[in-house]
C-alpha cells in the first residue's frame, strides 16, 4: 500500500476512535503507512497508550538517579557509569522484544500519540517516523551516497503520566500540563532509537549491524514506500532531573560501533556524550565538523562532556562548535538547542539556520538558540512550552492540522476550528502575529510540502 491509501486508513480509524472518552488502547491510531498484509504477515506496531491515570509514586524513580555525578564536569569519564546505567534502563526488557514495548516484562513504556500523521508519519512495522536525510560523508569519509533516518521514541511511566494528562480529552489536548508551573515530572526518561537507511558497506562502524525491517520511503523525498532493512545507528536519551540547574534536563546519545563486540547487538552502542546546558557564552565556530574524519572535542565547553576514547567512538561530527549531537543529527545544532524550542504553537524554528536569511554564526541573534532555558518555559513569548518534547509539539501541530484543515469546510467558509470555540489552543491569545513553523529536523524537510 502506498502513501495516500495508508493515510486514509489512519484517518478513518481516527474519526471512529476519537468519539471515545479518555485515552485508552485504540483511542489514538497506531501508524500511518502500512505495507500490504501479504508482504508482512507478522503483527503490526501497536501504540502503547494506556498512560497512567495517577502519577507514579517514588518506587518508580529510576535507580540510575543515584549515579548522577556530584559535580558536573566536561570529563566524560565522570559520566560513564551514569550513561551506562541509563542505557541499561532503556534497553532492559526491550531489546528481546524488538521494542514491542507492551511485551516488556521489566517496566512499562509508552509512545507519544499523533506521530502517525503526515508524510513523515509512523510506519506499521516498528512505528518508525521518517526523520531526516543523511548527507554524503556525514557518517564516514567512505560514505559517498545519500541516506535517510527513521526513529521511534518511548517514555517511561513518569513521563507517560503527563502525556495522558495533556491528551486526557483527545479532542482538546492541553499543553498547560507541560508549561510552568507544571511540566514533565522529575524522573521522566525518554529513549529514542534511530535507524539508518544507507549502504552499510560504506560505513565502517555499521559492520555487524542490528537490522530492523521497516516500511520506508524509496528515498527521503519519495512518497513511494517499500519494506527494507534499516540499521541501528544511534540511541538518544532525555532525562528530567530537578538537580540540573541550567535546564532541568540531561540529553545524551550513543552511537553504533559494530567493531566493539565483533557481533551484532545493542551492546555495540557506545556513548558519544551528555549535555545539561548550551554554554551560552561560547560563540566560536572552530570545532564545527560536518564531514568528520576525527572527533573534535572543544575543551572550552563546560556543559557538554564528550567521550574521548577513540577506540570506542568512531570519528563523529557532534553539534555546533562541539556541543553534543549524534551522527544523524544536524552539525549546526545541539540536542538541547533544538529541544528547548519545543512549544505550541511552534513559533520558533528549531535552529537559526532553519529560516530565510539566518543570522551570522555566533552573533547575539544566533546565540538565542544556545541559551539555557528552564524546563517548562517556552522559547517564544505567548506560547505554551511542551517542556523540551518536540514529539509533543509535533503531535499537537499534527492534531490541529488534521482537526482544522482536513475535517471539512463549513458552509460559512470557516473550518472546524474557527467554529469550535472550546478549542483553546488554536492560537495563543497573546502570541505575536508571525509565521508558525512546522516542527522539522532539517530545512530539507520543507521540500516535502
Ligand atoms: C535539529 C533538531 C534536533 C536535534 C539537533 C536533536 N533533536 Fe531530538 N528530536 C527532534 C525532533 C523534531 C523530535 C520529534 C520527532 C521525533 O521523534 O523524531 C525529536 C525527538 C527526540 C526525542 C523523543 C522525545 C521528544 O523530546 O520529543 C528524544 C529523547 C530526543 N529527540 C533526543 C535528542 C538528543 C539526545 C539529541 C542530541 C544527541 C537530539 N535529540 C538532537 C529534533 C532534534
Amino acid at each position: 500500500m502506498n502513501h495516500p491509501q495508508g493515510k486514509t486508513a489512519a484517518l478513518l480509524a481516527l474519526t471512529g476512535a476519537l468519539s471515545m472518552v479518555g485515552a485508552q488502547a485504540g483511542t489514538f491510531p497506531d501508524y500511518g503507512f502500512a505495507p500490504p498484509k501479504s508482504s508482512y504477515p507478522s503483527p503490526f506496531f501497536r501504540l502503547s497508550q494506556n498512560y497512567p491515570a495517577v502519577a507514579p509514586g517514588p518506587s518508580s524513580m529510576p535507580a540510575f538517579f543515584k549515579q548522577l555525578p556530584a559535580n558536573f564536569s566536561n570529563d566524560f569519564e565522570t559520566w560513564r557509569t551514569y550513561m551506562n546505567e541509563v542505557k541499561k534502563y532503556c534497553l532492559e526488557g526491550n531489546t528481546e522484544v524488538a521494542w514491542d514495548v507492551q511485551k516488556n516484562k521489566v517496566r512499562q513504556w509508552y509512545h507519544m500519540p499523533w506521530q502517525h500523521y503526515g508524510p513523515n508519519g509512523r510506519e506499521a512495522i516498528h512505528g518508525l517516523t521518517k526523520e531526516a536525510p543523511i548527507q554524503p560523508k556525514q557518517l564516514a569519509s567512505t560514505q559517498t551516497g545519500n541516506g535517510q533516518t527513521y526513529a521511534v521514541g518511548i517514555y517511561n511511566d513518569i513521563g507517560a503520566y503527563t502525556i495522558g494528562q495533556v491528551w486526557k480529552d483527545p479532542q482538546n489536548p492541553d499543553p498547560s500540563y507541560t508549561s510552568q508551573p507544571k511540566g514533565f515530572p522529575n524522573g521522566t526518561v525518554v529513549c529514542k532509537a534511530l535507524f539508518a537507511d544507507i549502504d552499510i558497506n560504506t560505513v565502517p562502524s555499521l559492520v555487524n549491524p542490528v537490522l530492523w525491517s521497516a516500511y520506508t520511503a524509496k528515498d527521503f523525498y519519495s512518497t513511494k514506500r517499500a519494506i527494507t532493512k534499516v540499521a541501528l545507528i544511534q540511541m538518544d536519551i532525555a532525562v528530567r532531573d530537578t538537580r540540573v540547574k541550567e535546564t532541568g534536563w540531561l540529553f545524551g546519545t550513543f552511537q553504533y560501533n559494530g567493531a566493539m563486540t565483533g557481533k551484532s547487538g545493542w551492546d555495540n552502542l557506545v556513548p558519544v556524550g551528555i549535555m545539561w546546558g548550551n554554554d551560552p557564552k561560547e560563540n566560536g565556530n572552530a570545532f564545527t565538523n560536518p564531514t568528520p574524519t576525527e572527533t573534535k572535542i572543544n575543551p572550552a565547553l563546560k556543559q557538554t562532556a564528550i567521550n574521548a576514547n577513540t577506540k570506542e567512538l568512531p570519528p563523529t561530527h557532534l553539534g555546533w562548535n562541539g556541543r553534543l549531537n549524534g551522527p544523524v543529527d544536524n552539525p549546526q545544532a545541539s540536542c538541547l538547542s533544538c529541544h528547548m524550542t519545543a512549544e505550541y504553537q511552534q513559533l520558533a524554528p528549531m535552529n537559526p539556520t532553519f529560516q530565510p536569511n539566518p543570522p551570522p554564526v555566533g552573533s547575539d541573534e544566533w546565540m538565542k538558540w544556545f541559551q539555557n532555558i528552564p524546563a517548562g518555559q517556552p522559547f517564544s513569548p505567548g506560547t505554551r512550552s511542551t517542556d523540551y518534547s518536540l514529539q509533543l509539539s509535533g503531535a499537537l501541530a499534527n492534531f490541529y492540522d488534521w482537526k482544522c484543515n482536513h475535517s471539512g469546510i463549513y458552509a460559512d467558509g470557516k473550518n472546524a476550528c474557527t467554529n469550535v470555540k472550546s478549542l483553546n489552543l488554536m492560537k495563543a491569545s497573546d502570541a505575536p502575529e508571525q509565521e508558525v513553523f512546522k516542527v522539522q529536523r532539517s530545512p530539507d524537510l520543507e521540500e516535502l510540502q
